[in-house]
């Protein structure tokens, strides 16, 4: 609710900004007509003084100049606010200050989420009490009074209120200390850096974006993505490795605009231009790319760690559950905790366990019949259009080889993210340490893992909340 009515607000001040541009032109247009016509003075000796429709013309463009000003500045942090939740004063007292490049433009306007328009985001990995950060808010802070003094000068009716109102502003400019550089405080931004990939994470598509990134992208960027590609070398700069610590650093959204725009926004340099490939894919297919990479990453992290650190949601799949007629897909379970099973038919089932829902995927060979045939022991089984899709998609995050996931689980939370991976042919059932996985770190000793029951506690106990804001390194 909070969300919508900041974002409410910020398309307002959007708005507003460009009522107040239409007034400083208004005002600007009188004024000229004015002085054109020869009736801007009141009188033609040296104590001229401007008749009182002139100075109403004035009084037109410098509010309006004002109110264009503040609001331009204004909406991208209540923009910001309303997408990100409370942050740092710091935080927001820069974003103010690299307010460059954000007069929106009018076919914004009418976007129920606008673009982000700033060049810089907020970079979680400024420590909250860094010198820049403080810095920066004394300088917004002073520049802020400017402003609110400005409107003195604006509207005050006696010269001498605005001649003291302008005393102050010139004060409050000389006070100011200098704003820190944008990169100190703010990572760089593109205008897509807080979309959300539309894709639900499904199956199909990150088998789709595959299928795209095999085509367009493996000659640089390597088949699995360890920037090792052919033409690798070739490059005026080495193609990065599409990895864990990409995804750990980067907005999804900065990704999706690097796939289509071309690389960076240009505060570093990059000249990305030539890596736009969005002629030769579609806003979806750059997300079924993104989500394939991404599921690629999550099985190279579980590679060289025990868990995956990052918070990563169950591949979504199309479901028939004999029980639950209403469910027919994998997020229609959100608010159950789910047992995913990898098993041929030959696999020996599992005890089904009331706290779960047992969900069990085949390879999708036609030869297994339905699902549901020999899959009595689950709750919902995948049908055979999807069941390859989905096997392939959990064998990536698993990152193993798609023969050798028969007999691997995995446990989906209330919220949908994947928790917990058995490895196959792990006997302990649970109580290994490794099985474990958890976005962020665990120390070692409180990896105890004593069964079922007690990793089921801690994924309940410690629900994922994906970081709002990436640190840049
Ligand atoms: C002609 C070679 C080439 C091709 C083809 C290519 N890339 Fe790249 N890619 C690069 C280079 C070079 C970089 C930049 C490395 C740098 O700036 O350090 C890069 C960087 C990236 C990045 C990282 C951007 C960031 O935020 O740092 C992503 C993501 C990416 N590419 C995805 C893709 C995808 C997806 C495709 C296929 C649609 C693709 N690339 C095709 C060469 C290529």
């Amino acid at each position: 609710m909070l969300h919508e009515l900041g974002i409410a607000a910020a398309l307002g001040l959007r708005w507003l900004h460009w009522i107040a541009v239409a007034a400083a032109l208004y005002g600007v247009l009188r004024t000229a007509a004015a002085i054109w016509q020869g009736r801007a003075w009141a009188g033609s000796d040296a104590k001229t003084r401007l008749r009182p429709r002139t100075q109403a013309s004035l009084r037109w463009l410098v509010g309006g100049a004002w109110l264009a000003l503040g609001c331009a500045v204004a909406w991208p942090v209540v923009y910001a606010a309303s997408v990100s939740g409370p942050q740092p004063p710091g935080v927001w007292a820069s974003m103010a200050l690299a307010a460059q490049g954000w007069f929106p433009s009018w076919s914004e306007l009418g976007q129920w989420h606008p673009a982000w328009v700033s060049s810089w985001r907020p970079d979680a990995g400024v420590p909250p009490g860094s010198r820049a950060l403080a810095r920066g808010e004394q300088a917004a802070a002073w520049l802020g009074a400017a402003y609110l003094a400005g409107a003195g000068v604006v509207f005050a009716r006696q010269a001498s209120w605005r001649l003291a109102a302008a005393m102050v502003v010139v004060a409050c400019l000389l006070l100011a200390p200098g704003t820190p550089r944008p990169e100190l405080v703010l990572a760089p931004a593109t205008p897509h850096t807080f979309r959300q990939p539309p894709t639900d994470f499904d199956a199909g598509r990150i088998l789709a974006g595959a299928r795209h990134y095999q085509q367009l992208c493996a000659s640089c960027h390597g088949a699995k993505g360890r920037g090792d590609g052919p033409l690798a070398a070739r490059q005026p700069r080495w193609p990065s490795v599409l990895g864990p610590a990409l995804f750990e650093h980067r907005h999804a959204g900065d990704l999706h605009w690097s796939v289509r725009q071309g690389l960076g926004n240009g505060t570093e340099g990059k000249a990305g231009a030539s890596h736009a490939y969005g002629a030769a894919l579609s806003s979806q297919e750059a997300w079924n790319v993104l989500d394939y990479l991404r599921a690629g990453a999550a099985g190279a992290e579980l590679a060289d760690h025990p868990g995956w650190r990052q918070a990563l949601p169950a591949p979504d799949m199309a479901l028939r559950c004999a029980r639950l007629p209403q469910v027919q897909r994998l997020r229609d379970l959100r608010g159950q905790r789910v047992r995913i099973h990898a098993a041929h038919a030959g696999t020996p089932p599992v005890m089904p366990d009331p706290r779960l829902i047992d969900v069990v995927l085949r390879p999708g060979d036609p030869l297994h019949g339905p699902p549901g045939s020999d899959v009595g022991w689950a709750d919902c089984g995948v049908p055979d259009a999807v069941s390859a899709a989905a096997w392939q998609a959990y064998a990536w995050v698993a990152g193993r080889e798609a023969a050798q996931l028969d007999g691997a689980q995995f446990l989906v939370d209330r919220g949908g993210w994947l928790r917990a991976y058995q490895a196959p042919g792990d006997t302990l059932a649970w109580s290994a340490p490794d099985t474990m996985c958890e976005p962020g770190e665990i120390a070692p000793d409180q990896r105890t893992g004593e069964g079922l029951s007690d990793t089921l506690q801690r994924i309940d106990a410690q629900p994922v909340r994906p970081p709002l804001f990436r640190a840049r390194s």
